[in-house]
């Protein structure tokens, strides 16, 4: 595999070696670059799930895990999670966590790929991926795949950073996206790359109605989309019939 520049935009399929980089650093980054709120996005999350017994659950490029503990710290009907990524280390980290939250019978983590997900079809009650489909090589391949391992009636949840619709918060927003976050960002995983790529990403891709266009195309019915935060983040959802 071609090796990571730090020079250059990576492909999207070697990000993950970026987050074997920053791994070690990445939960604490999250919470000090966000202020916090994505604790709260990924509480809303919780609102979205379908309701349903004994459900099974995917976590795409689930990271060090953060989706998948806080749905099974906060719902007790969850009889089963899989979560999935790329970078062992964060994976690792996420491991690490479930242990000690003596989650391990009910949380399982391992190795796979978003754009080709290791699961037979119609297994899963609901696939979540949160701030990783901007990531994966092919958007409408993941949500392909994420379509194909659900349950008829299953939901898919997509939580990504999405662009604000008022101009002046945007340009405010884009301002901090561009100039201020690389800069903290660098400081504190000391990864000089790691903080441009998310500025870029964030702001080519697609985002509200566009980004609900591309889940209805992957065969997703009821797709509907709720902005947080000024628009910063937004939920994604849509239903296998
Ligand atoms: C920004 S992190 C998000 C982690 C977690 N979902 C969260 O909300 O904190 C993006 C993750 O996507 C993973 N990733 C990148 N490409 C991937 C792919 N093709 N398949 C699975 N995971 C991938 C990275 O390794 C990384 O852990």
């Amino acid at each position: 595999m071609q090796h990571l520049s730090k020079s250059s935009e990576p492909s999207r399929d070697q990000v993950w070696e970026m987050f074997d980089r920053i791994a070690h650093r990445y939960d604490t980054l999250n919470r000090i670059l966000s202020g916090g709120i994505d604790i709260h996005w990924r509480q809303k999350l919780i609102q979205c799930l379908p309701f349903r017994p004994k459900l099974k659950l995917l976590d795409l490029a689930t990271g060090t895990a953060d989706i998948l503990l806080t749905f099974c710290q906060a719902v007790p009907g969850i009889e089963h999670a899989d979560g999935m990524d790329l970078s062992e280390k964060m994976l690792d980290i996420g491991r690490h966590k479930v242990q000690q939250a003596r989650l391990q019978d009910v949380i399982t983590l391992s190795t796979g790929d978003a754009g080709a997900i290791p699961a037979a079809d119609n297994v899963y009650d609901a696939a979540t991926i949160s701030f990783g489909i901007r990531n994966v090589p092919s958007v409408s391949g993941c949500l392909g795949e994420m379509h194909r391992v659900l349950k008829p009636g299953g939901r898919a949840l997509i939580l990504e950073f999405s662009t604000p619709t008022n101009p002046i918060f945007r340009q405010a927003y884009f301002t901090y996206l561009r100039h201020v976050l690389p800069q903290i960002g660098a400081k504190l995983s000391g990864d000089s790359y790691a903080y441009r790529y998310l500025n870029q990403t964030i702001e080519s891709f697609p985002s509200g109605q566009d980004f609900a266009d591309l889940m209805i195309a992957a065969g997703f019915s009821n797709v509907r989309y709720t902005p947080l935060t000024l628009g910063i983040a937004s939920i994604y959802q849509g239903d296998k019939r």
